[in-house]
């Protein structure tokens, strides 16, 4: 029906920064405060999807009618998207997924070094999840999003044909009001063969419905 587009199907949502465990107390993560991924579920649920929303540690009331799946490190997100996905119509990967990891996970509070002099931390790459699964996609329509603070459309434009998505969502968090932590953003949409498309600078909540309202325009429930 066309109040409710998303009757009967299931969109699954990534929200937030990924920790990654240096030691028992201390963890690596990033600025992402998972407004957008939050919003972007709340919009589906009222769409009337299923929503499954995997989340990293946020500070963000769970939308009402939305099955969460708490999640902490970039490897729990893995496991947690993989199984979410056979059965997913829509996938948004709007976490911050750390790109790397320690590669120690030490049992102890580390001690500063005798002397203390500087401490050496060596990180390891995470798996990319989303160029993962989306080799992975059968009928799944796949959304990327993609922080930049310079070349936003080259930087985009690469990671939509080398992640094989079907639609990226390009922020430049260099802008104010763009991105990471405020109520507002402002995205160019890429999909392949298809002129970007920018929108205004409106609310994370209005931002989701153009996501959304332009993956089912594209035909991601055919
Ligand atoms: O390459 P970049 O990290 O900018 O790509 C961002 C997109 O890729 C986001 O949708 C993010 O959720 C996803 N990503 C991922 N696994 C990673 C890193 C990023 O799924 N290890």
């Amino acid at each position: 029906t066309p109040d409710l587009p998303l009757a009967g199907r299931h969109v699954v949502v990534t929200a937030g920064g990924t920790r990654e465990a240096l030691d028992p107390v201390r963890f690596i993560t990033n600025r992402s405060s998972g407004k957008m991924g939050y919003a972007l579920a709340q919009v589906a649920r009222e769409m009337g999807a299923t929503v499954t929303l995997i989340s990293a540690t946020t500070h963000l009331p769970v939308p009402t009618g939305v099955t969460i799946v708490p999640v902490d490190s970039a490897s729990s997100l893995l496991t947690a998207v993989r199984t979410a996905f056979d059965d997913a119509d829509i996938l948004v990967m709007a976490a911050a997924v750390s790109d790397y990891r320690p590669t120690e996970l030490a049992t102890q509070k580390i001690k500063k070094p005798a002397g203390h002099g500087d401490l050496m931390l060596q990180l390891t790459e995470t798996p990319d999840i989303l160029k993962t699964l989306a080799a992975e996609k059968k009928h799944q329509y796949v959304v990327g999003f993609a922080a930049e603070t310079q070349d936003l459309l080259a930087n985009a434009n690469r990671k939509l044909t080398h992640k094989k998505l079907d639609l990226l969502v390009a922020n430049d968090v260099s802008q104010p009001g763009v991105g990471f932590n405020g109520d507002t953003n402002q995205v160019t949409l890429l999909r392949p063969h298809q002129q970007p498309v920018t929108t205004e600078l409106a609310s994370k909540t209005a931002i989701a419905k153009i996501i959304l309202e332009t993956a089912i325009a594209d035909g991601a429930l055919n």
